[in-house]
């Protein structure tokens, strides 16, 4: 996975994305509180034109050796942008002076593919040094596995800046658990600025990947987390599968009808009482304005593609506290540059 891509073949990808990227650039700024954080499409198109196509061509490679690695690289890029921004905070490394987000409840024996994201990132630094951050690489990343796995597929803004510190307790506190209410997932959303709507669609990612039955078990013996509406079948097959003395290394899929495509059917499944996660199920049996948005999505597979691409672009512009002006083009994602000497 560390190796570097031969450059005979870079140079041909340099030739392809030369023709293939948009010629217009577009700025977009988003006013914060007391800032601007701004992005833009096109960024890269002279400083790195062969940015994207380095990650299409990882994320193409990996996925095709392992297809959840599509759904576990959509989730680090939702990681990173609701801990102060989309920032990469989510991929620093501890250090012994520094505790970054890897050990956080969410992610801790959950999150994957930083091995992949060090490998775009090498390969993009031997072509383009200091230029793509490791911010925009995750938000690039996230795109081309949804479309790889049967999805819509968007432009992408760049400009992100790469953090300098990161934030374990903001890790714990901001990104919602999966026992979580209808209101405690809303509240989770819109203290970042994002709506139900954003929520609910958001949710859809849960149409591919995976959960540990330590993640879930809880449901699954009445506890806390448990809905009384879960399928009976469904619920056996899970304690069944639970059954076992390693609870984090046995998993089931978010989706358990079409696991590896990026489509509708997780919202089907809901409506079935086949929702993985409680914080999947509540959508649509918690509240009727979630249960409204599932039903739409159900009926109508086209708004849920487009709903999903105007949602991930509004979670990609989530910006850091100081609107990324104190960040920088790491050049290595797992460690600040000052202490990469
Ligand atoms: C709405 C609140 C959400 C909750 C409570 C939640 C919770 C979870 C949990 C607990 C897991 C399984 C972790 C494990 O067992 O190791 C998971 C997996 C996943 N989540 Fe979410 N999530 C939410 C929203 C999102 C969003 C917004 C996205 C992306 C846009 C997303 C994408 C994923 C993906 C793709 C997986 C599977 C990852 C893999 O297989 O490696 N989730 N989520």
């Amino acid at each position: 996975m560390g190796m570097y891509f031969p450059l005979l073949w870079l140079m041909i990808m340099k030739v392809w994305v030369v023709t293939s990227t948009p010629t217009t650039l577009n700025e977009t700024c988003f006013d914060g509180a007391t800032a601007t954080f701004m992005l833009s499409f096109g960024l890269y198109q002279d400083s790195c034109p062969e940015a994207e196509a380095i990650v299409f061509a990882w994320v193409e490679r990996v996925v095709s050796e392992d297809p959840r690695m599509a759904a576990s690289l959509l989730r680090l890029h939702f990681h990173d942008c609701f801990v102060n921004g989309c920032d990469a905070s989510v991929l620093l490394d501890d250090t012994p002076n520094f505790v970054g987000e890897k050990t956080a409840g969410p992610n801790l024996n959950s999150l994957r593919g930083f091995e992949v994201i060090d490998s775009i990132k090498a390969d993009i630094e031997f072509v383009c040094p200091g230029t793509v951050s490791c911010a925009d690489i995750l938000a690039i990343a996230a795109r081309d596995s949804v479309l790889l796995s049967g999805g819509p597929t968007w432009e992408v803004e760049m400009g992100r800046k790469d953090g300098i510190s990161a934030s374990k307790t903001a890790a714990n506190n901001n990104i919602p658990g999966p026992n979580s209410d209808v209101p405690t997932l809303v509240s989770k959303f819109q203290n970042l600025g994002l709506t139900l709507q954003d929520m609910v669609t958001l949710s859809g990612a849960h149409t591919v990947g995976k959960a540990r039955c330590f993640t879930f078990n809880s449901r699954l013996n009445g506890g806390n987390g448990n809905t009384p509406d879960i399928n009976v079948e469904f619920l056996q097959s899970l304690q069944q599968l639970c059954s076992v003395s390693d609870v984090n290394a046995t998993l089931a899929d978010l989706d358990a009808t079409t696991p590896a495509n990026f489509d509708n059917q997780y919202y089907l499944n809901l409506l079935a009482g086949k929702g993985l996660l409680t914080s999947d199920q509540v959508l649509a049996t918690g509240d009727d304005q979630t249960r409204g948005i599932v039903e739409s999505y159900i009926d109508d597979p086209t708004l849920f593609f487009e709903s999903f691409k105007r949602s991930m672009m509004k979670m990609g512009r989530l910006a850091p506290g100081d609107d990324g002006e104190g960040g920088e083009i790491r050049r290595n994602c797992r460690v600040v540059n000052q202490l990469n000497l």
